[in-house]
């Protein structure tokens, strides 16, 4: 049991506003709205939510304008005609002794004209580096005002709906950030030009607010701690100036995040490769120059929260994506009960790299967050009847089957043919970028025999094994194998390896690396489709994205190698490597790539493969480029035999993972959850 932690449970005071702990579920969109609406689905998962622990939940970036100050999907606060949702919305958190923040939003020049509906705005017209979005045009001096009212209106809206409080977003580049940055603000010759400018309308539109709202309605700031933008920004000083300048202007609190889509640092990363708590020095900062609270985010693990509020560096902690994974976290935390925190990873691939693909978001650990029957871990209703339940493959579809299959009731063994659970996915842990990956098992081994599941490692299952044991339902979770393309191979030289060799230390490795990876010999498209949601009117929704184990592997390994100081090149045959991997992950990949030095060569044909290297085509030109070891990962196979000697020999046989379908951890646990709620 973990110590249980005190100045977290304080009751704590944001203006008139009291909250009865320092634990605050930051905004998350979710995209589970209908135009501009929040579905069932919405209040359903704040709902469960709100049940988990913390003082405050601050709700998902509202658009003021709609569609015109979307940016993903977001809920809009923009007409009367959303009150009855945001009303249900408030009510459903406050029904659990939860208060409840609504951040309001405009998209700015992170938007596009298949999102707003028209041209996006922004203080400039300077574009986002961002593939997603189109170029913006500067807005004038009258529509800043017209941005104040609006502002001003949804905030009298939302506190109509019965919200606690309003959270200005004013961070992430989005249309007040970018008014703040001295960089993207430097074009226009009004009053709104500059930082100061920036502060001038953010500062109009506080006290716009509170005129509206009255003085005493909480009001808090989202801003950039650092824009980590390479060409200027706001930087970690001039926040400083910004939040005593909003506290001036009447701000409650101020909300620290950080960067927008040019950042370009090693702490800005999204996904799981940032140092924990790196944004906390910010937060810190700021607290020794304002007198108003201040609350931070980003990578903060269960360990870090009571640290933070001992250490003074801030008087809230938001908690913003292991929410998703454990709806109860903050129970957890607060009973001591650290460890039986289903862990999130902040790989972002469930839901930032949905968010982006304008698909309603997931989880990779909980594959159930945001379903309309999803219950926490801990809660999952019993099957009808216990049954004996058989699992073969430890890999994280084997986990997940054997658990979530105990959680029910049902008697399981899980059987692993290696030393240690975790298959192939667990490798990726070497990679310097994945190393949170380890949290994953770290749970499994003790949540499976917790929930009465027995493991049984080191132990390969035979045909007879299983009907020797005779249980009622089997479970094959063995996963892939690594493609091997004879045509362009011949027979394998000892320069040629597999990505799984290479992460499990079984293969020697040269100084010179040539990984050859998402090729038209894959098995699998990894691709993004994105195809219209029928009736909302620019709304756009993807229904398909698939990115598959032998794409991650490879780029895995190659940070792995390159953190080794040997010389790295990734070679593909399509015009990306992992095209279908989502925007967040993809983004931070190739600036990590870059600062490693790892290089991409896309539209590549590979035409042969020899003890020089890998010959290439491109361009027309024939190039060898020169490794001393060729890493191989186009593409995976199912092990299928284990599954064709069972059928009709068991009762009940199920296929979990890269065995039904070759995917991802993701897509593995995902498929697993689906069976383990069936059985
Ligand atoms: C899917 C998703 C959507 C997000 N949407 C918002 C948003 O609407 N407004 C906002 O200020 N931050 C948003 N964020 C950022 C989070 O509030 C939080 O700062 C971030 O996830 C880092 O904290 P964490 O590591 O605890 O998740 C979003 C994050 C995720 C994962
Ligand atoms: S998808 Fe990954 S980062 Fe997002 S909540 Fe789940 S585990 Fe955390």
């Amino acid at each position: 049991m973990s110590i249980k932690p005190t100045l977290l449970a304080q009751p704590g005071k944001i203006g008139s506003l009291e909250l009865k702990n320092r634990l605050v579920i930051p905004a998350m969109c979710t995209n589970y709205t209908y135009q501009g609406h929040f579905t069932d689905r919405a209040i359903y998962y704040y709902g469960l939510r709100a049940q988990g622990g913390a003082g405050l939940m601050i709700i998902e970036a509202a658009a003021i304008d709609y569609p015109g100050a979307r940016s993903v999907l977001n809920n809009s606060v923009s007409d009367d005609q959303y009150l009855p949702t945001l009303k249900k919305l408030a009510e459903e958190v406050h029904r659990y002794g939860t208060k409840v923040a609504l951040q309001i939003m405009h998209g700015g020049r992170q938007s596009s004209v298949a999102i707003c509906g028209s041209q996006p705005v922004s203080c400039s017209n300077i574009s986002s580096a961002q593939v997603l979005y189109d170029r913006p045009r500067e807005i004038s001096t009258y529509e800043c005002k017209r941005i104040v009212k609006l502002f001003g209106e949804g905030a009298l809206r939302a506190k109509k709906a019965g919200f606690d409080a309003v959270e200005i977003h004013c961070a992430h580049g989005y249309l007040l950030s970018a008014f703040l940055s001295p960089t993207l603000n430097s074009t226009r010759t009004d009053e709104y030009r500059g930082m100061e400018g920036g502060i001038k309308l953010v500062s109009e539109i506080i006290q716009e607010i509170k005129n509206r709202c009255g003085s005493d309605y909480p009001v808090l700031c989202r801003i950039n701690g650092d824009d980590f933008d390479p060409s200027g920004g706001v930087t970690a000083i001039d926040s400083r100036m910004i939040s005593v300048a909003l506290e001036k202007a009447g701000a409650d609190c101020i909300n620290i995040s950080s960067g927008l889509r040019e950042s370009d640092h090693h702490i800005h990363d999204q996904t799981m490769a940032s140092p924990r708590g790196s944004w906390v020095y910010m937060a810190e900062g700021i607290k020794k120059t304002v007198t108003i609270p201040v609350m931070v985010a980003k990578h903060i693990s269960e360990d870090m929260v009571e640290n933070i509020l001992v250490k003074g560096q801030a008087d809230f902690v938001c908690i913003g994506r292991p929410f998703i994974t454990d709806p109860e976290y903050g129970t957890k935390l607060l009973n001591g009960k650290a460890e039986e925190i289903l862990p999130c990873i902040w790989c972002a691939q469930g839901c930032f790299d949905v968010l982006w693909m304008l698909a309603p978001t997931t989880c990779l650990v909980n594959p159930a967050a945001g379903r309309i029957d999803e219950a926490s871990i801990d809660k999952i209703p019993k099957a009808s009847s216990k049954k004996k339940v058989t699992v073969i493959g430890g890999g994280p579809a084997g986990c997940e089957v054997a658990l979530i299959a105990a959680k029910r009731g049902h008697q399981v063994t899980l059987y692993e043919r290696e030393n240690r659970l975790g298959g192939a996915y667990r490798l990726a842990r070497s990679s310097p970028s994945k190393r949170e990956v380890e949290r994953l098992f770290t749970y499994f081994e003790q949540a499976l025999p917790n929930s009465g599941v027995k493991v049984m490692l080191g132990k390969e299952v035979s045909p007879d094994l299983i009907k020797k044991e005779k249980p009622h339902t089997t479970v094959i979770a063995v996963g892939a194998d690594p493609v091997f393309p004879e045509k362009i191979l011949g027979t394998k030289g000892s320069n040629i390896v597999t990505a799984a060799e290479v992460m499990s230390g079984k293969a020697k490795v040269g100084n010179r690396v040539a990984i050859w990876t998402c090729s038209y010999h894959c098995t699998f498209t990894c691709k993004q489709k994105i195809t219209p949601v029928e009736g909302d009117l620019t709304g756009i929704n993807s229904t398909y994205s698939y990115a598959c184990q032998a794409g991650y592997a490879a780029v895995d390994t190659a940070e792995y190698l390159a953190s080794q100081g040997k010389l790295v090149s990734i070679v593909t045959e399509r015009n990306a490597v992992v095209p279908g991997m989502g925007y967040t992950s993809r983004g931070y990949l190739i600036r990590r790539f870059y600062r490693a030095n790892i290089r991409v060569c896309s539209n590549a044909k590979v035409r042969e493969i020899n003890d020089q290297g890998i010959l290439l085509e491109k361009a027309g030109i024939t190039f060898l480029l020169d490794a001393d070891t060729v890493i191989i990962s186009v593409g995976a196979k199912q092990r299928k035999e284990l599954a064709e000697s069972l059928k009709g020999e068991v009762p009940e046989l199920h296929i979990v993972g890269d065995g039904q379908k070759i995917g991802n951890a993701m897509t593995s646990i995902e498929s697993a959850y689906d069976v383990a709620m069936k059985i």
